[in-house]
């Protein structure tokens, strides 16, 4: 996969903020992942596992009779996992290269999966969720953590650079054939490929800008201003506002992060 084939990138600096990323939402996925039931010796899948931060994470989580199989796109992203376990001797962890919205990628192989961030950016959403039930066992169960309100995110007061760059962010997707609001589809693709509900919330908050959460906008900013210049959605003037437009705000600031839904899932047992 070539570094112009998926929106955000695959640099390192990508992989860097998508690491501050993690960090801001670990807390909440290893929640989501207790409340699942995710335990030692099970077999998870990642889908969409970039360079497999959380793939790390599973591979603590499941211990070394577990094991975890990461599902991604991009060569250069499955190279840094690969490294990163490595270097924290990390046996249990496996990184495939594929798409994870063409063919299906196991036939009950796994007891759980999880999926954060991924079918915003996928071509096929619905053929993703329905390979990712199929290789679900009976009784299996996944996570989700996808948007379904970008426009959500705002600063307060609102800053225009912010408003502007979110607005090409959200085009910027959908030209790709993206689409930023996925979580909204995603009840309907889970009953059409026969996983039910167990939880549903909604993750959102308001930060300031000494919150260590502010980072998680800040430096999306940072490094998609850059990415949007380079794919011709901003002018190089642009991108340099919107660089630094959060570290611009004011002390009496505060934003609106954009609308998360965690849906843990599960498949019946006995299909
Ligand atoms: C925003 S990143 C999220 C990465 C990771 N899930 C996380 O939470 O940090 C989206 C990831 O989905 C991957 N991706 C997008 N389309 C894909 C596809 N069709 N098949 C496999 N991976 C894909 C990208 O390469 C990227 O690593």
């Amino acid at each position: 996969m070539d570094d112009r084939d998926y929106v955000l990138g695959t640099q390192d600096e990508e992989i860097e903020r998508l690491g501050l990323q993690h960090r801001v939402w670990r807390d909440r996925m290893l929640g989501a992942w207790a409340r699942a039931g995710l335990a030692p010796g099970m077999t998870v899948l990642d889908i969409g596992a970039g360079p497999g931060f959380a793939a790390v994470d599973l591979a603590e989580a499941v211990g070394p009779q577990g094991r975890v199989l990461a599902l991604e796109r991009s060569r250069r992203f499955l190279d840094s996992l690969e490294a990163r376990a490595a270097r924290l001797g990390l046996g249990n962890v496996e990184a495939r290269e594929c798409d994870v919205s063409d063919g299906p990628f196991g036939e009950s192989v796994a007891d759980a999966a999880w999926c954060r961030w991924v079918l915003s950016f996928v071509a096929d959403p619905a053929a993703t969720v329905r390979n990712l039930a199929a290789a679900l066992k009976p009784g299996g169960v996944a996570i989700f953590h996808e948007y379904a309100d970008y426009g959500a995110w705002r600063t307060m007061p609102p800053d225009p650079d912010v408003e502007r760059f979110r607005t090409l962010v959200m085009q910027s997707w959908r030209d790709e054939g993206g689409e930023p609001d996925i979580a909204l589809q995603l009840p309907s693709m889970l009953a059409a490929a026969g996983l039910e509900t167990v939880e549903a919330r909604p993750l959102i908050d308001i930060v300031r800008p000494g919150d260590f959460a502010w980072r998680w906008p800040a430096a999306f900013m940072a490094v998609n201003a850059r990415r949007l210049r380079d794919l011709g959605y901003a002018t190089a003037d642009e991108a340099e506002r919107f660089a630094t437009a959060l570290d611009r705000a004011g002390d009496g600031a505060m934003m609106i992060t954009p609308l998360v839904a965690e849906l843990i899932v599960r498949k019946p047992a006995g299909r």
